[in-house]
């Protein structure tokens, strides 16, 4: 049998997705799921007992080779946000607008579906000048986990951010609460700013909200009512968690964001920024995992 012969038995199709875009898409008995090439960004991820897609993506988003899809989980790496010096450099990195290759497809023993995608490079960017190789896993089923993992390929030490910067689809979000980064520090990124705690209850949601929480491996959970299930966000190896929501103003300021669409969507990113970044000596490789399960009521 060929490879693309065992891949379509498998239910692993590469097909032609919006803008031209090159996607791969996945059905099995255990779900469904769909990642671009570009960025190697998952755009979609059912599991068969979900009543509706976890992933959350803009009606709106560009499939644009020179920008970022706006949904799904975009990687965001070697850098998060704006980067420190260079600000012409693109934000949350150059991996999202790179175009990956797909290494490895196959259906698993369990009935899960395997994906490895990788980025390979030297001075891809002025801005963070290193060798490297990245590589993507995506093991998609009745849960989803999603790895990134790092290599220093280079001759000298690099340190870089990174976050699977996971979009949730949600019913209503002022209807919806998280738990799990109780009492832990963060830094806001809307208004004044600085850092601070939360308290002992779950995150509710009022306005706009950018927060890094710092110094947390804890796995949170999303509690929506509305659409009568509970994900679960599990992590290794990730020492930030960001949660954002970005309400009316900056999603109207949004070319590729529709302005009625920030009330059903929120982002728990599973990350390594700031104080956290991870430094790589030569040969070193370090490996940040994701897992999402979900519960119906
Ligand atoms: C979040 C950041 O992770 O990503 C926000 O904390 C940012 O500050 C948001 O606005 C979206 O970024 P972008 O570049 O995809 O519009």
């Amino acid at each position: 049998m060929s490879e693309h012969d065992r891949r379509d038995a498998a239910g692993i199709r590469e097909t032609t997705g919006n803008g031209g875009l090159s996607r791969v898409e996945v059905v099995s008995a255990l779900g469904t799921a769909e990642v671009y090439l570009h960025g190697a960004q998952v755009t979609q991820w059912q599991p068969s007992h979900a009543a509706a897609p976890v992933l959350w993506m803009s009606a709106h988003s560009s499939y644009d080779p020179a920008k970022p899809i706006r949904g799904g989980i975009p990687v965001c790496f070697p850098w998060f946000g704006a980067h420190d010096s260079d600000r012409a450099a693109p934000a949350h990195g150059f991996a999202r607008l790179s175009d990956w290759t797909l290494t490895q497809a196959a259906a698993r023993d369990d009935g899960e579906t395997s994906l490895r995608f990788e980025l390979a490079g030297e001075r891809l960017s002025e801005a963070w000048p290193f060798r490297f190789r990245a590589a993507l896993e995506v093991i998609a089923g009745a849960t989803l986990t999603v790895a990134l993992e790092v290599e220093n390929r280079d001759d000298q030490p690099f340190t870089y951010e990174e976050a699977l910067h996971t979009y949730f689809g949600v019913s209503d979000i002022f209807a919806i609460s998280i738990s799990g980064l109780e009492r832990t520090t963060y830094l806001d990124k809307v208004g004044a700013g600085g850092e601070r705690t939360q308290d002992d209850q779950p995150i509710r949601f009022t306005g706009e909200t950018d927060r890094v929480y710092l110094e947390t491996t804890a796995a949170c959970v999303i509690d929506d009512r509305g659409l009568r299930r509970r994900i679960a966000v599990s992590k290794e190896h990730s020492r930030s968690t960001v949660v954002w929501n970005p309400w009316i103003a900056k999603a109207h300021a949004m070319a590729d964001f529709g302005d009625d669409e920030w009330p059903g969507m929120v982002c728990v990113e599973t990350a390594n920024v700031g104080d956290a970044a991870v430094h790589l000596l030569p040969g070193e490789r370090h490996r940040m995992t994701v897992r999402l399960a979900v519960e119906p009521y």
